[in-house]
């Protein structure tokens, strides 16, 4: 292709008189002076060119005038205005799978301040996406999408409406094991949102959308989405249920945590409670959850118990609650935890006359007790005042 290309370019060059129209050369005559400026409102643009840059980029051996059409015929000088350039006039595939993202603003986004080719892959230093400078290798695309993603008041004035997914992807792990540790193989954004059709999440064939979310995780953690399918979570979602959790609903999207972490624990219990109130109820009334709520992290938290990705029913023989399994989860934090041991009720209920019969009853019997003493004490106050009443009085009169 470059070289059709080239021998196409240069040969015309070879035979035509010099009062054509500008060659490439003629262009730098003017462009490759680092003093060439122009001034667009209040800001002065630089028309520099760097020769040497340019002709390492893909583009390199290119014409200046098959990018910038409009001056392909033009002589000596060219006008002041030049319009824009059209990257699809060669690069029709990628603009076609662009044309649906939110980027062409017309699957919902706002319209304003959207991003062009150039935006994300430059204009005269364009390098494939394997070479370490270029704007879409892996560790520079938080900084090529950020440019307006981040809640900047710079970025968001034109940009797209305000969020904080830049500053959250940093402090994540995907960022920290990015920018700090250099691993490119950690998730980027287009991993996630792809890079030409990215879709807002609402949109159902979105990489983010909810019924895409594990797929899109599972093309680097593909061992965990596995495992995941086979819990009474994966099963549900697999059958369709919108009530079931996503990798999204335990860990955050762009400031995911780190697994090791006890706030972390924590965290994805409240994330538990919001669909399991009842349990998180009565987990709270035990002496794990009082403990755990007051930060003691070192309690059991509701995945100590059920496991994180394989969590099953407690009637099932694999499940880490069942019965027979419960001295192992217990043994985990309570050394010689036997059967037993087990037999404490980590969410015993005791409005539940159903479920703990036992409990119910030694509740009832002791809030009977309890009002029993207040009334038997209350009347046996009240007629002890009025005795004291009458006795005064007699001893007045
Ligand atoms: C004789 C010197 C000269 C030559 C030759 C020349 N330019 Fe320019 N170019 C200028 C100047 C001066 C400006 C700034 C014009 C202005 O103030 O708007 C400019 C501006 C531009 C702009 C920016 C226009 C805009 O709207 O911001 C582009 C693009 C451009 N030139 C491309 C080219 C290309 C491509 C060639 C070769 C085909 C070329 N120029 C050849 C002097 C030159
Ligand atoms: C791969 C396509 C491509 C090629 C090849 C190309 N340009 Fe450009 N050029 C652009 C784009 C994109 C812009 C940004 C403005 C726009 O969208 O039209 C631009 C803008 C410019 C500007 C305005 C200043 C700026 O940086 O925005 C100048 C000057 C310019 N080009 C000169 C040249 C010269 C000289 C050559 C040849 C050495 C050249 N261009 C080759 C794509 C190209
Ligand atoms: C006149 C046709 C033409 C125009 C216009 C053009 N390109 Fe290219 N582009 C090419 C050719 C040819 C290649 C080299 C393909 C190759 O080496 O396989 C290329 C390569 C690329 C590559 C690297 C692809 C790879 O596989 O390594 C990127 C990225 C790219 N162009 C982006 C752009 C952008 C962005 C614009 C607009 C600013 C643009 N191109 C305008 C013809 C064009
Ligand atoms: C929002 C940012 C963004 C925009 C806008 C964008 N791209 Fe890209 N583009 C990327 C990223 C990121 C990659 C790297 C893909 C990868 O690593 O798989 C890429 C890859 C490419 C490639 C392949 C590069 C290679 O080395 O294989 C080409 C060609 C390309 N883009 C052309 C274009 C053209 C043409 C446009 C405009 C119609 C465009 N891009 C708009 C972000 C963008
Ligand atoms: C590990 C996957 C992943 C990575 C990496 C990722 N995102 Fe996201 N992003 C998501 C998911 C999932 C959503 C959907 C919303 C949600 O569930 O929180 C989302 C939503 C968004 C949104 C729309 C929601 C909002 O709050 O405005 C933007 C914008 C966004 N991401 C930009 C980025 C940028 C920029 C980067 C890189 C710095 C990035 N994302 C990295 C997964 C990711
Ligand atoms: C030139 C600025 C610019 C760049 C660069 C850019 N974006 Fe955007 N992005 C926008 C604008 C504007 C919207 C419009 C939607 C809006 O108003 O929220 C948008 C929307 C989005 C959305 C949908 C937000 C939602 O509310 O659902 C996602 C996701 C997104 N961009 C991700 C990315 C990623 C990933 C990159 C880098 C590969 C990137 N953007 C680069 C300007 C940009
Ligand atoms: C491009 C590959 C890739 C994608 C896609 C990806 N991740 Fe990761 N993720 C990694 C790498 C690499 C690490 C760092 C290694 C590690 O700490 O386990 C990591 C770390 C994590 C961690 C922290 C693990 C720990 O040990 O603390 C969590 C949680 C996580 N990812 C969840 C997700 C979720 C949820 C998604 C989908 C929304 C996702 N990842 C998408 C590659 C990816
Ligand atoms: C119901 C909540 C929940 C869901 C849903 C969930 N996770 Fe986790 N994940 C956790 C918990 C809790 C941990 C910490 C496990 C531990 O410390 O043993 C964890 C740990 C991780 C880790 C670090 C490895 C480890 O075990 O320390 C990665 C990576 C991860 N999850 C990715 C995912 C992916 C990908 C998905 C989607 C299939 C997902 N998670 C779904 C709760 C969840
Ligand atoms: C987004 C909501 C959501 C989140 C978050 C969530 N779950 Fe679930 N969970 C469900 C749904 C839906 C079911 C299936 C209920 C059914 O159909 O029986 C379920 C089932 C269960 C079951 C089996 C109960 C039964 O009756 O079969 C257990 C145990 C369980 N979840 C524990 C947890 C734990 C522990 C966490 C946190 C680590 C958690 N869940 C996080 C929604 C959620
Ligand atoms: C100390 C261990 C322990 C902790 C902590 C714990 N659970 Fe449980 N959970 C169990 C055991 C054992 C069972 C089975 C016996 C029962 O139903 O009481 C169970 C049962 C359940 C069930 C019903 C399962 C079924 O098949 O009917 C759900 C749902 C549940 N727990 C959710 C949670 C949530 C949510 C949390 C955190 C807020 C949590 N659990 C904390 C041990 C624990
Ligand atoms: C993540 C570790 C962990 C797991 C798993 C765990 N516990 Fe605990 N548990 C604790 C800690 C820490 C205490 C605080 C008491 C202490 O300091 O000994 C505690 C306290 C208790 C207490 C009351 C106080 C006492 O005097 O010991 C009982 C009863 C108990 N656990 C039962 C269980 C049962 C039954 C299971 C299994 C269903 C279980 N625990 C699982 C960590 C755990």
């Amino acid at each position: 292709m470059r070289k059709v290309l080239f021998s196409f370019l240069i040969l015309p060059l070879l035979i035509v008189s010099p009062a054509a129209a500008l060659t490439t050369s003629d262009c730098f005559d003017c462009h490759s002076d680092d003093s060439l400026t122009k001034t667009v409102g209040e800001r002065e643009v630089s028309l520099y060119i760097d020769e040497e840059i340019y002709s390492r980029s893909v583009h390199g051996d290119m014409d200046c005038t098959d990018c910038h059409e409009d001056l392909a015929d033009v002589e000596d000088e060219h006008d002041e205005s030049v319009e824009p350039v059209e990257c699809a006039n060669c690069h029709d595939d990628t603009a076609e799978e662009m044309s649906p993202s939110v980027h062409t603003g017309r699957s919902g986004g706002s319209g304003s301040g959207l991003p062009r080719c150039a935006d994300c892959h430059g204009k005269h230093s364009i390098l494939p996406r394997n070479d370490r400078r270029s704007m879409v290798f892996d560790l520079n695309v938080p900084a090529t999408c950020c440019a307006c993603h981040a809640s900047t008041e710079a970025a968001s004035e034109s940009g797209p409406s305000p969020s904080n997914v830049c500053g959250e992807y940093e402090d994540g792990m995907h960022g920290i094991v990015l920018i700090r540790s250099g691993l490119i193989f950690s998730a980027v954004c287009n991993d996630c949102h792809g890079s030409h059709d990215i879709r807002s999440k609402s949109d159902p064939s979105s990489r983010v959308a909810d019924g895409n979310v594990n797929a899109t995780c599972s093309s680097c953690h593909t061992g965990i989405v596995d495992v995941f399918a086979g819990s009474i979570h994966g099963k549900r979602l697999a059958e369709g249920s919108g009530d079931a959790p996503i990798c999204t609903s335990c860990h955050s999207s762009h400031a995911t945590e780190r697994a090791m972490d006890a706030s972390f624990l924590v965290t994805v219990t409240d994330r538990c409670s919001e669909c399991h109130p009842e349990e998180a109820d009565t987990f709270r009334d035990t002496y794990h959850g009082q403990v755990t709520g007051m930060g003691y992290a070192e309690a059991a938290q509701c995945p100590d118990c059920h496991g994180a990705h394989d969590i099953l029913p407690g009637d099932d023989p694999a499940s880490r609650v069942y019965p027979d399994n419960l001295p192992a989860t217990c043994g985990n934090c309570h050394a010689g935890a036997n059967e037993s041991f087990t037999q404490y009720l980590p969410h015993a209920d005791y409005h539940d006359a159903d479920r703990f019969p036992q409990l119910y009853y030694v509740y009832l019997a002791m809030v009977v007790l309890l009002f029993g003493v207040f009334f038997f004490f209350g009347i046996h106050t009240l007629l002890w005042f009025i005795r004291a009443y009458i006795e005064e009085k007699g001893k007045r009169a």
